[in-house]
């Protein structure tokens, strides 16, 4: 098998594999981590108790569910979409309650997955009957494109998680520009950061003693052992996390324990790695107010207000569009 580069990829898959194992320093991009297998581990990380991130913001959802309430409602009432909506665990306290008072509203679920939203559709059938779903399939960027011509009546665009967290910053500024562009004036955008803290609690978080991270991230090595045909041995990998509390940034990476080398048959390329050498696999960036306020004004969003746990561990900003900003 020879090593020369391939001009046409079947799927955007085979092509960003290629790109960051051909390239110094080594990368792979999170957002493969996310098959069926992938899923189901990210479900268990939120159920560790070293991932406070879940429990931080369902914390914020439980003690200012009526305060929420109040900021969405309008006299034409609302309709929530939330982005990446997974099992809605968090939402559903929401839900409940502007079910409870009546409130004037519909709630648009969008995730990548169908599986994933049909299971969501379910539950709330029998939870919250009264509550009118209607899902969407659909990456972000096809639904804020569709989301722009949709502005019947306020709409509330939700993004739980910190999942912007993935994101460098100016990519983080261009998925809330994306937002930006399609709100009016009254829409809202509702979005959870997670923030900087102990540095010892974030390093827990990511780097569990069961295990159940390490997996998510050698996910991503599965995933090339399956669909591009490679023979990566997992256990010659150590997931290995930091964290730089200045620029508040979380990494993940795999690191080759040997000199060795990887034969991914469909890219027909040869990996080599020597030893300690690394792939960097994912950033979880944790922010503060002066950060978000930053990522806000460059996007031409304002923050309207914020929510907040009791040790300010996790943050929800209520953002609309800049009046002066055109639409
Ligand atoms: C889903 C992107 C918010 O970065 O905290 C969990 C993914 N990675 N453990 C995060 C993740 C390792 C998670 N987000």
């Amino acid at each position: 098998m020879k090593s020369t580069p391939m001009t046409a990829f079947d799927t955007a898959f085979a092509e960003d594999t290629y790109k960051g194992l051909t390239n110094f320093p080594k990368y792979l991009l999170s957002k493969y981590i996310y098959n069926e297998k992938g899923d189901k581990l990210f479900q268990k990380i939120m159920a560790m108790p070293e991932y406070y991130l879940t429990n931080c913001e369902k914390g914020i959802f439980e003690e200012h569910t009526a305060a929420i309430a109040d900021s969405f409602n309008s006299p034409d009432g609302f309709d929530i979409i939330e982005l990446g909506a997974g099992d809605g665990k968090k939402t559903k306290i929401l839900l409940r309650h502007l079910a409870e008072k009546k409130y004037n509203f519909t709630y648009q679920p969008v995730d990548i997955s169908q599986h994933v939203l049909n299971e969501l559709e379910q539950s709330l059938a029998t939870e919250i009957p009264e509550v009118n779903v209607k899902t969407q399939q659909g990456t972000y960027f096809k639904t804020l494109e569709r989301l722009a011509d949709y502005n019947t009546r306020k709409k509330i665009i939700m993004v739980l998680g910190s999942n912007i967290g993935n994101l460098l910053h100016k990519d983080a500024i261009n998925f809330l520009k994306n937002i930006q562009n399609s709100m009016s004036t009254e829409d809202m955008l509702f979005m959870g950061f997670d923030q900087k803290k102990h540095p010892q609690k974030i390093i827990d978080a990511y780097n569990d003693p069961a295990g159940i991270t390490e997996a998510f991230n050698k996910n991503l090595l599965e995933r090339i052992n399956t669909e591009l045909d490679a023979n990566f041995n997992l256990d010659s990998f150590l997931h290995w996390e930091t964290y730089d509390p200045e620029s508040g940034t979380a990494k993940s990476f795999l690191v080759s324990r040997d000199q060795q080398e990887v034969l991914i048959a469909k890219l027909g390329l040869r990996v080599k790695f020597e030893a300690w050498e690394t792939i960097h696999t994912e950033i979880s960036q944790k922010y503060d107010d002066a950060v978000v306020a930053w990522l806000a004004s460059e996007a031409g969003l304002d923050i309207e207000t914020s929510f907040s746990d009791r040790d300010n561990c996790y943050k929800n900003y209520v953002f609309r569009k800049r009046a002066s900003a055109n639409s």
